[in-house]
């Protein structure tokens, strides 16, 4: 029986993973957090606000799996590896803005560290059993959002509705808007680089608008294994909650007498340029990360209250990294540090948008 606490409780990952945990006999709930909405009788333990950490203290869980949004998952992040507790991670913002200490807690903790995001977990099966030396390139695909093929001055007026309208994912806001603005390929991008230990230059990503393809890595010997399936986020949740082992699932297997599309095309980077910032702040390294995921969690949370037009997303996160330092994080203080500042700086910027 493996002890499974959820973090982010009220979201739509963890609404997908209590369907996982009920159908499974080998997996027992036994604790849950939200942010701030009451979810009393959940779980054996819960918890509303607050700091996480102590509840998992409680809770001894074997998994976390962490579904908080933004960086506020990061606490818990650090927890999970430090105590060589699997962490199955959903919250991608807290690997990007705190990648290096993450890896340094895994390894003095020595757990599983298993991706949620469908794009990881796919590259991370098709990766599993091989040498690092093998791979030529890992692919992460990705829909294009709601967006795709518009240009740039077809976007000046769009909504926080028509973002939020998602061809081919129903997830929570603020991943919506990111796959909007394409800001969470970015995210994913630097992701993919502390999950796989993959430099930038070997990680491309290309959209691929049913979103069947979850992920494709290449070998030195010019093959490539993909990762396919039906978008549906119960197949990596309960990948990384089964793990090492697979459980069924109601999502049904790709059927090919229904036909099936398997596009790719480059991302447009002059109108979504939110992906390019990211590799940018990805290959400088040190707290950039953080700074970028930091102004777009500001920029992002404006545009959603109609403060920010859509545009203004990116705009914002640029004028803040062309001001932050961008130093190495030598632990969780100085990483604090430098969230607070982008924070800052962005709220500046949005002031004078
Ligand atoms: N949804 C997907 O399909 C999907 C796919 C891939 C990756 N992810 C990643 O998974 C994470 C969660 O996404 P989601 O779509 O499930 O988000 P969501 O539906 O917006 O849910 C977010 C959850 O985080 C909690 N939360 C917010 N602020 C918090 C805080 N300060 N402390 C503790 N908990 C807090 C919320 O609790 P309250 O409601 O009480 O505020 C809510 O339970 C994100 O990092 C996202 O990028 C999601």
């Amino acid at each position: 029986m493996k002890r499974i606490a959820l973090l982010g409780a009220t979201g739509s990952i963890v609404r997908q993973a209590l369907e996982i945990i009920a159908a499974e006999t080998e997996l027992e709930l036994v604790a849950a957090a939200s942010g701030s909405q009451a979810i009393d009788g959940l779980a054996p333990l819960t918890q509303v606000g607050g700091d996480p950490t102590e509840l998992l203290e409680r809770a001894e869980p074997d998994i976390v799996l962490n579904a908080v949004v933004g960086f506020a998952g990061l606490p818990a992040t650090l927890w999970a590896l430090e105590h060589g507790v699997t962490l199955a991670l959903a919250n991608k913002e807290s690997l990007v803005a705190a990648g290096e200490l993450a890896l340094a807690a895994q390894e003095r903790g020595g757990g599983l560290l298993l991706p949620v995001d469908s794009e990881h977990s796919a590259a991370f099966q098709c990766l599993e059993g091989r040498r690092p030396e093998q791979v030529d390139s890992l692919v992460l695909t990705g829909s294009g959002g709601p967006f795709r093929g518009r240009a740039r001055d077809e976007l000046e007026d769009v909504t926080p509705d028509e973002a939020l309208a998602h061809p081919t994912w129903q997830m929570g806001p603020k991943i919506t808007v990111d796959s909007a603005t394409l800001a969470n390929k970015g995210l994913e991008l630097i992701e993919a680089h502390f999950l796989f230990g993959l430099p930038y230059d070997r990680i491309e990503v290309v959209l691929q608008p049913t979103s069947v393809v979850h992920a494709l890595v290449r070998f030195r010997d010019g093959a490539s294994l993909a990762h396919l399936g039906y978008p549906d986020m119960r197949v990596p949740i309960a990948y990384a909650l089964a793990y090492p082992s697979r459980s069924a699932t109601t999502v049904p297997p790709l059927d090919f007498s229904q036909g099936l599309v398997l596009e790719f095309e480059p991302p447009d980077l002059e109108t979504f340029p939110l992906l390019a910032l990211a590799r940018r702040a990805g290959e400088q390294g040190g707290t950039y990360p953080c700074a970028f995921n930091a102004a777009n969690e500001v920029a992002v949370a404006a545009f959603l209250d109609g403060r920010l037009p859509f545009l203004g997303i990116a705009a914002t996160v640029e004028e803040t990294m062309a001001e932050v330092g961008g130093a190495s994080a030598r632990d969780l203080d100085d990483l604090v540090e430098a969230d607070r500042t982008a924070r800052r700086l962005a709220e500046r910027a949005l002031a004078v948008t």
